[in-house]
């Protein structure tokens, strides 16, 4: 693979994009409105505000629906087949829309553009697109903005580069919880993971401007933040700083939730154990992904542990953060996955007890190093599999939440719940949902509840009234 820079983006090259960024608020003839439409992870959600943060500062207001912005970007995930299809259908869908409006601006950004050869087939298939552009180059967004803008034909820049920007606007999606990028990138290469490819190499943004962006949060009213990362457990390395020392500085500051992502089981050092079981304000919830119980399927997946090693990590976990909330994510239908090799899956699935899983059925990525691989599993093979496995999960699943019974967990209230207007919903110290009665002036508050009761994956509660 290239040879990639790792740069830290200047001062003076952020100035250039905040001259741009006045360029277009001045235009005459530009989109007044913008929608973004996102797929996939916490981490494009996040870019996501990063770029209507900076849509906002060239002037453009949000609009509510898409059929009704002037400027529509696609910001697209392209882990599996079935994300990179959807994005690709609905951009399609909006050529119809755009024969109404012929003013109609359309983008389309993140992962699948940074693909290997997908800025070629946009090129080619989806001409109606006027501006792609990939991850790496995302705090160059102003001025290719103002270049598609005034050039009218199709813009495409999917520069290699692995940047850290900092200082750009940011226009978050909720006032009470707040994502927070710590690294970007990853060096590890599972062999059937195209983020390595789209996302370029790891590397960590400075801690002062961590910590930072951290107290500007917690200074405008922030209760929980949650720290962002391909694999946070390797923040740091090569720099003489890691994550355990982050964490407990970030814990110094009082912010009053915080939970972090994704964590990679080979890197979880007992220093960051301990460092769960120091910091008060890091919530006691872990996600852990797993993928495969099998040890040749890790193996081949290049994951870099065995089931004993992470069995023991869970261990450790329980050990220093009784209660601990845990989820994993998980692959069936591995290139070569045996009966019995799924069934190694299914019994440590069984054994550990998540919380919650995500589970999904192994997509083939051009480019990596498992989709060339020969047994690649039948669909309907990997359908029946992933049924069996979600019906474990969901029985031990049902089984971890009875020991929230009559316990207090602390919620931090993201919303009225779906089904009813009298009742709010949002997640408790554990990282479960949990439901009870209240009403819109509970949202963006942390209130205790007494659990009560369960039903599907959310806990039911009452809350308790404070003497
Ligand atoms: N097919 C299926 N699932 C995948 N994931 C990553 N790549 C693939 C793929 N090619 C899953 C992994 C990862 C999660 C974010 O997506 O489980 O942890
Ligand atoms: Fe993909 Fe593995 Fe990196 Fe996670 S750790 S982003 S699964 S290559």
């Amino acid at each position: 693979m290239a040879e990639r820079n790792n740069v830290q983006v200047t001062p003076v090259q952020i100035e250039e994009q905040r001259s741009w960024m006045a360029q277009v608020r001045d235009m005459k003839e530009r989109p007044r409105t913008y929608h973004i439409v996102t797929y996939g992870c916490q981490m494009n959600a996040h870019d996501s505000e990063k770029l209507a943060g900076m849509l906002e500062e060239m002037g453009l207001q949000p609009a509510e629906a898409r059929e009704e912005a002037d400027f529509v970007l696609f910001n697209t995930c392209c882990v599996r087949d079935n994300a990179e299809r959807r994005a690709l259908g609905n951009v399609t869908w909006l050529k119809e829309v755009r024969k109404q409006r012929p003013n109609l601006m359309i983008g389309v950004c993140g992962c699948m553009v940074q693909e290997p050869g997908m800025a070629e087939k946009l090129m080619k298939q989806y001409r109606f697109v006027d501006l792609a552009f990939g991850t790496s180059n995302l705090y160059r967004f102003p001025e290719l903005f103002a270049r598609a803008i005034e050039q009218r034909r199709p813009l495409v820049d999917v520069e290699e580069e692995d940047s850290i920007a900092e200082g750009l606007p940011v226009r978050r999606l909720r006032r009470d919880a707040a994502y927070l990028t710590i690294m970007y990138g990853c060096d590890n290469f599972c062999s059937y993971c195209i983020v390595p490819y789209v996302r370029g190499r790891e590397r960590s943004r400075r801690m002062e401007d961590i910590l930072r962006e951290a107290q500007g949060l917690k200074d405008s009213g922030v209760k929980e933040i949650m720290l962002l990362g391909q694999n946070v457990n390797s923040y740091g390395k090569g720099s003489g700083t890691d994550f355990p020392t982050l964490l407990r500085e970030i814990d110094a500051l009082g912010i009053e939730r915080i939970r972090f992502m994704t964590s990679h089981p080979k890197d979880l050092s007992d220093e960051l154990i301990q460092a769960m079981a120091d910091c008060r304000h890091v919530l006691p919830q872990f996600h852990l992904p797993v993928q495969s119980g099998n040890n040749e399927i890790l193996r081949q997946m290049n994951r870099q542990y065995t089931r004993e090693v992470y069995l023991n990590r869970v261990r450790s976990l329980r050990e220093a953060v009784p209660g601990i909330g845990l989820s994993t994510d998980i692959i069936v239908g591995y290139p070569g996955e045996t009966e019995a090799q799924f069934e190694d899956t299914l019994s440590l699935v069984d054994e550990v007890g998540y919380d919650s899983a995500f589970t999904f059925i192994y997509s083939p990525r051009t480019g990596t190093r498992a989709a060339g691989l020969p047994g690649q599993i039948p669909g309907e093979i990997s359908t029946a599999r992933i049924q069996r496995l979600i019906a474990l999960q969901e029985k031990r699943q049902r089984e971890r939440m009875a020991r929230f019974m009559d316990q207090t967990e602390r919620v931090l209230v993201e919303g009225l719940s779906k089904r009813s207007d009298r009742q709010v919903s949002g997640k408790g110290e554990h990282g479960i949902s949990i439901t009870f009665t209240g009403d819109e002036t509970d949202i963006g508050q942390i209130v205790s509840v007494r659990i009560t009761g369960q039903k599907n994956n959310t806990l039911l509660g009452e809350r308790i009234q404070l003497a």
